[in-house]
């Protein structure tokens, strides 16, 4: 079965609901970073010249289903219109008398943003009447929200009951063809890198990934329980050591399933980390064990080159979390080393979102990957394999 796209309809003359992740980093109301706006933009221009009525929707932070003016949606309509070339009418709410009149007035190839969904508080709740209400203001659905479709939402899932055709939008279905299809059926050989601080976190994508890679990397504070769970020290490294059994079962899956598993050979070890400030003070670098007193943040000069070799023979690369502290710079070496190799190796690149996208874009290789994900928590739980609420709702083909 295939999730039905907006290719598969149209929707000329009707109005749509489209749910988009506007949830983008805000400071002062200054977008720090348009990616998600930029993404949702291709579904948003085909409804436009399709002549749909095209009714956006989206959440912002997590208000907690109050009204909060530090959560508007009013920056994103400004520099969408900015980005889309057309003006968009935007709303101070999202369902309601007020809504319905201005939907009504909309005419074919016109675009209009709702107002925060989660200012109520049956969004989160999937509450139906609210469902309902949002519904009311369209025929149709798309989705195209893939940074929230792992939430059974009112916007992301409910208002599906009430509307036909409910298909996926091209950022969804871009999204499902690489973070699905192209790691499912890979261009061999496939090597996974991971990274990030917690086992406990990337467990489960690293039990589904050993059913397809043929190679998986692990960097970043993880790394740490990975080397306990093979009898090494770590000093003052961040653990996971209830997760040391969980670490020693996944080694063990690699060698039964044939799958090459790849720990850094070394680290660079520091005292007196301050997150904060951005600073560290001695530092070394450590093969092997890593000494009392000593803190490893990120990985050392034989594993960036072990970790690049392996890049390098790919056809299909998969990055998913950082291989060290990256926001200090002091630390930051393994992990862009790490984005230089992916951007310059001619395999297919996916980076599956969160962090890493933050750190191949820091580090200047954001144009150079085949594909960056926008989601987050949503790419994790694609990739742990679980069904996604915002497309499962979706029709089926
Ligand atoms: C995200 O930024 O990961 C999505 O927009 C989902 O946001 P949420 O974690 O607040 O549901």
């Amino acid at each position: 079965m295939a999730t039905k796209t907006i290719k598969d309809v149209n929707l000329s003359g009707r109005r749509v609901f489209v749910r988009c992740d506007f949830n983008v980093p805000l400071k002062d109301g200054i977008i720090n970073d348009d990616s998600r706006i930029v993404a949702a933009l291709p579904t948003i221009k085909l409804l436009v010249e399709q002549g749909a009525k095209v009714i956006l929707a989206s959440h912002l932070g997590r208000p907690k289903g109050e009204k909060n003016a530090k959560y508007t949606l009013a920056p994103v309509a400004e520099e969408l219109a900015k980005q889309l070339g057309q003006p968009i009418t935007f709303i101070e709410d999202c369902i309601g008398e007020e809504v319905e009149a201005e939907v009504a007035k909309m005419g074919e190839g016109e675009v209009l943003l709702l107002e925060n969904v989660r200012f109520y508080a049956g969004e989160e709740k999937n509450d139906p009447e609210f469902a309902a209400a949002l519904a009311k203001l369209a025929d149709a659905f798309v989705n195209d929200a893939f940074g929230t479709a792992h939430r059974a939402h009112a916007s992301t899932a409910g208002v599906a009951k009430h509307l036909s055709p409910c298909v996926c939008g091209l950022l969804i279905e871009k999204e499902l063809a690489y973070l699905g299809d192209k790691t499912a059926n890979p261009e061999r050989p496939l090597t996974v890198i991971l990274g990030g601080a917690k086992v406990s976190d990337k467990i489960k994508v690293i039990d589904a990934l050993l059913e397809k890679a043929d190679t998986i990397i692990i960097g970043g504070a993880m790394a740490y329980t990975f080397a306990l769970a093979e009898g090494r020290t770590i000093g003052e490294s961040l653990s996971e050591p209830d997760f040391i059994q969980t670490a020693q079962s996944a080694l063990a899956k690699a060698k039964e399933k044939g799958v090459k598993f790849l720990l850094p050979l070394d680290n660079l070890g520091v005292k007196d980390l301050n997150f904060g400030a951005g600073t560290v003070g001695d530092s070394k670098f450590f093969e092997g064990n890593i000494e009392d007193g000593w803190e490893g943040v990120d990985i050392g000069p034989k594993s960036i080159e072990l970790f690049s070799n392996e890049v390098k023979s790919a056809k299909t690369v998969l990055w998913n979390g950082p291989m060290g502290i990256f926001e200090i710079d002091a630390c930051n070496k393994g992990t862009f080393a790490v984005a230089k190799t992916i951007a310059e190796s001619e395999a297919c690149s996916i980076i599956g979102g969160g962090d890493s996208v933050k750190a191949i874009k820091m580090a200047g290789y954001g144009d150079q990957v085949t594909f960056m994900s926008t989601g987050g928590g949503a790419s994790l739980e694609f990739l742990e394999g679980k069904e996604l609420p915002g497309v499962t709702a979706l029709d089926q083909i």
